[in-house]
């Protein structure tokens, strides 16, 4: 599959690094404080993915000690540009051993995974990834219900990708950004529920716990299929015995 990481560039990386929660996003990072309080113990966090660091920022105001990495230096830019004081890499994939394997109590990964094509390539990434994690750490992977992209949303459209309901696993999929100037499609990979559960058991992780949250007439965003479709899964993670 002839696939590009859609943030790998810099008017994308420009354009997202306005985004702070607006609309379907504030589903994705509501639940996460008590979901975090729940499920993980001590504060040394790596955020897998960071992007322009919206997602380690959102950690640092938890009082999180937060290593934010990415494979986008454009991206990463914008991150060290907004946080001056945090810790932001570029990294490999799959190599992540230099982090410090077995010292950290959270890997969060937000978005990132819809971004990453192939079985063998995630069960590698993963593999790596809970390496890092001590004994009692928690990987917490965060990305887009496959219903994502077949339905309308406050901060997306995919009216215009109807050949998307077609697409199987591992296919990529297109999307529109309301929320950011830059209006070209984002390309994404689709993976099934069943498909992350597979894959999970490759790399060696145990489920814990998933979280589907859905809108509420209380959250300030004017919900289009929110309320009745979670548009993002929350899988809590941790390494097998
Ligand atoms: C949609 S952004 C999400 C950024 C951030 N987590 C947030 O919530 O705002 C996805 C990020 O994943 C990064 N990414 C994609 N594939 C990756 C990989 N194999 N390793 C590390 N980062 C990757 C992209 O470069 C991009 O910055």
């Amino acid at each position: 599959m002839n696939f590009e990481n859609s943030w790998g560039n810099e008017l994308r990386s420009s354009s997202y690094a306005r985004l702070e929660f607006p609309n379907t996003y504030h589903l994705a990072y509501r639940d996460l404080p008590e979901i975090l309080a729940k499920h993980v113990k001590g504060e040394k966090a790596l955020d897998f993915g960071c992007g322009t660091g919206r997602s380690a920022r959102f950690l640092k105001r938890l009082n999180f000690v937060v290593t934010g990495v990415d494979i986008s230096a454009d991206m990463l830019g914008y991150a060290k540009e907004l946080d001056p004081a945090g810790e932001y890499l570029l990294v490999s994939n799959g190599n992540y051993s230099h982090l410090g394997e077995g010292s950290f109590d959270l890997v969060l990964s937000i978005f990132t995974f819809d971004n990453i094509p192939g079985w063998e390539n995630r069960r590698h990434i993963l593999q790596a990834l809970s390496k890092l994690l001590r004994p009692t750490g928690r990987l917490i992977c965060l990305d887009a219900n496959p219903a994502l992209y077949t339905h309308e949303w406050a901060s997306f459209s995919t009216k215009e990708f109807p050949e998307n309901s077609r697409a199987k696993n591992g296919e990529l999929v297109r999307i529109s950004m309301k929320d950011v100037d830059d209006k070209r499609p984002v390309e994404d990979v689709l993976w099934t529920e069943e498909a992350y559960l597979q894959l999970f058991d490759l790399a060696g992780l145990t489920l814990e716990a998933t979280y589907k949250p859905l809108g509420r007439e209380s959250d300030p965003c004017d919900w289009l299929n929110e309320t009745t479709i979670a548009p993002w899964f929350i899988y809590v993670l941790k390494r097998e015995d």
